[in-house]
């Protein structure tokens, strides 16, 4: 994984680089000049309480909704206000919180319309990558969606967006409606593995603590800026870790120079 020593905090050269987004809907302004980045291979995860404006900063990322002003570069190239089927072009793959699969069709016809830009042949040894990865899916190619679990929906929405193979892969919650078992497992199983793969992930998660464990970087939202910047680990830490994933306590001063607080 390729290091950045240059701000001090070991983090790998950025793929994805947001700075001073503010977004919002029909003239209302939610995110207000939020910042965020994530490295190749690294795991990055925002959490921050309900309303914070976590969903839509990453909608105004990923082409959903227009950023009112900021920029977002994806590997070194300006992609502000890019449309989502451009971004995914260059390597960007979205899981919305909700929505996340096409609910009337087959799991082998979503599959197949995450693959989309392929060539057929290329759509076939995808499809057959990304149920190496997801095994349980093989058994239920030609189930409708809507009548999966909620994990196997949830793996579902995640390898229609790996058919793309994106560099970049991000994630709303990914295990909302999961048991603690289930949510254990697609964090530490797959998504951790997918970083390790060198792809680079940025999550938005309730389950804070579960997907803290797996990530390098993290982020605290609150009412749409970002209030905490910090290595996973050190926020994990912390004492006053109640408040901080609250957004009310903004203190860097328990964590070391190089990673605290927001610069
Ligand atoms: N489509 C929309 N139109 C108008 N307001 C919206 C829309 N979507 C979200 N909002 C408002 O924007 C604010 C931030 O919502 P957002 O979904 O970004 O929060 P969040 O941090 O993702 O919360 P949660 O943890 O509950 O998912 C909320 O006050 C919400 O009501
Ligand atoms: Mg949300």
């Amino acid at each position: 994984m390729p290091t950045s020593s240059a701000d001090g905090t070991g983090r790998p050269a950025q793929y994805l680089q947001v700075d001073d987004l503010s977004a919002g809907y029909g003239g209302t302004v939610i995110v207000n000049g939020a910042s965020a980045s994530v490295g190749p291979g690294e795991i990055v995860t925002i959490v921050g309480p309900n309303g914070a404006g976590k969903s839509t900063f990453l909608k105004a990322i990923v082409g959903m909704i227009p950023a009112i002003s900021g920029r977002v570069r994806l590997g070194g190239e300006d992609v502000t206000n890019m449309r989502a089927n451009n971004l995914a072009k260059r390597g960007l793959g979205y899981v919305p919180q909700v929505n996340d699969v096409f609910d009337t069709l087959s799991v082998f016809d979503n599959l197949a319309i995450g693959g989309y830009l392929l060539s057929r042949p290329d759509a076939a040894k995808r499809t057959e990558a990304v149920l190496e990865t997801f095994p349980a899916l093989k058994a239920m190619l030609k189930r409708t969606a809507s009548k999966l679990s909620g994990g196997e929906r949830k793996m579902l929405a995640i390898a229609r967006v790996l058919m793309l193979e994106p560099r970049l892969l991000v994630l709303d919650e990914p295990t909302s409606n999961l048991s603690a078992d289930l949510s254990r497992m697609l964090l530490e199983e797959h998504v951790r593995r997918l970083g390790k793969g060198g792809t680079a992930v940025l999550i938005v998660e309730q389950k804070a603590l579960a997907a803290l464990t797996i990530s390098d970087w993290a982020y605290v939202m609150a009412a749409g800026t970002m209030k905490v910047s910090s290595a996973a680990k050190e926020l994990l830490a912390r004492k006053d870790i109640g408040e901080v994933f609250l957004g009310r306590s903004t203190e860097p001063a328990s964590l070391p120079k190089a990673s605290g607080g927001m610069d």
